[in-house]
């Protein structure tokens, strides 16, 4: 999968610290919510460094057992406890000459963390069982949705490791924060589920795109792409906007407000009102196949009366037009010429 780092400021950023900290074997912490990217991020690191030759070994710390995770990370020494019958190399060791990445770091407990610490300070640790200090050359990249900080004040999370882990980070920002880059992300994901199931649907409508980027997609860039691949599959905008319109329209009203200065109650409540009729204009359009005199009607309003909101709040009066999805413009997009090896086949756009 390819990664689009679109043109949003904070992207841009995340894009321009990956490129620059690659090369290096400082460890690197990936923040952001679930579905931002961060997994693709650690594949990229891995692929741009200078360890891409060796193992990308992924660790998702919360589906290891606590019991079992010293022992899944470390490795046991033949006989260390009943049944083991053999030696077992653990993930830390498999990521010799490679990348080690922590998914979810938040949720290792405080014993696996001193170990790991003691991994990164000198490049040692023990097996499980064992007596002999091992030394590995390995590279960490850590993954987080939660904030470590909050957890090293409620004591479930080693200051020093922190520390250690983060000595760059990386923030992904949230799909609502780079709303800007939805139509990239869409012609991307289009073209691609176009490609993987052999099959073009229709273009898009205008009132599709905008009902997306008013949508504050909890879910993120995962949410986006599980979307669009079923609007590939199904080829019906219907599955689409309904799975937008109800959450949306649970949340709308409640549009997250900005504290920090003093706000018009009134502004407020007129936007929310707007949005509310777009989101049901929207619905019964859809249900009356686009009929505006259907629709004026079922909403017991003028045809006039509906042709004014329908422009007011910037949807087509006509049937909707198939919006152009172009497809993503490779050159305008592409990386200065950064072609990293596969198999990971990871770009950048
Ligand atoms: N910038 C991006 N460009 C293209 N696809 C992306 C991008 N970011 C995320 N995706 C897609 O979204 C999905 C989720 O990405 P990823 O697994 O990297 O997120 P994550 O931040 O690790 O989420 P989680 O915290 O839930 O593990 C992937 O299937 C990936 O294809
Ligand atoms: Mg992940």
């Amino acid at each position: 999968m390819d990664i689009l780092f679109g043109k949003t400021p904070a992207m841009l950023a995340a894009r321009n610290k990956i490129e620059r900290v690659a090369e290096t074997d400082v460890p690197v912490l990936i923040q952001g919510e679930s579905g931002t990217g961060k997994e693709l991020c650690a594949q990229l690191l891995h692929t741009l460094s200078l360890r891409a030759r060796g193992s990308l070994v992924k660790v998702s710390c919360p589906a290891i057992p606590h019991s079992l995770l010293e022992t899944e990370l470390f490795g046991y020494e033949k006989g260390a406890f009943t049944g083991a019958a053999t030696t077992k190399l653990g993930r830390v060791e498999q990521a010799h000459n490679g990348t080690l990445f922590l998914d979810e770091v938040g949720s290792l407990d405080l014993n696996v963390q001193s170990k790991l610490l003691q991994v990164l300070q000198d490049g040692t640790f023990v097996r499980v069982g064992g007596h002999e200090s091992r030394s590995i050359a390995t590279r960490l990249v850590s993954a987080a949705n939660s904030d470590l900080r909050t957890q090293v004040e409620a004591g479930t999370f080693r200051l020093d490791f922190l520390f250690r882990i983060n000595a760059v980070t990386i923030n992904l920002p949230s799909l609502r924060q780079r709303i800007a880059d939805l139509p990239i992300l869409v012609d991307y994901f289009i073209e691609h589920y176009s490609r993987v199931f052999r099959h073009t649907p229709e273009l898009l409508s205008k009132s599709a795109m905008r009902l997306m980027q008013n949508y504050h997609w909890p879910g993120n860039i995962r949410q986006l792409e599980n979307l669009i691949r079923s609007y590939v599959l199904i080829g019906s905008e219907d599955a689409l906007v309904a799975e937008l319109i109800p959450d949306q329209q649970r949340s709308g009203v409640t549009a997250e407000i900005d504290l920090s200065e003093p706000v018009s109650l009134k502004n407020i409540t007129r936007q929310a009102t707007h949005d509310l009729e777009r989101q049901i204009i929207l619905k019964v359009l859809q249900a009356n196949s686009w009929n505006r005199q259907k629709t004026a009607k079922w909403l017991q309003i003028s045809y006039r009366s509906l042709l004014y909101k329908l422009s007011e709040a910037g949807m087509p009066e006509v049937p909707p037009r198939p919006l152009r999805t172009a497809s993503p413009k490779r050159a305008e997009h592409a990386s200065n010429g950064v072609q990293p090896p596969s198999p990971v086949r990871t770009r950048l756009y």
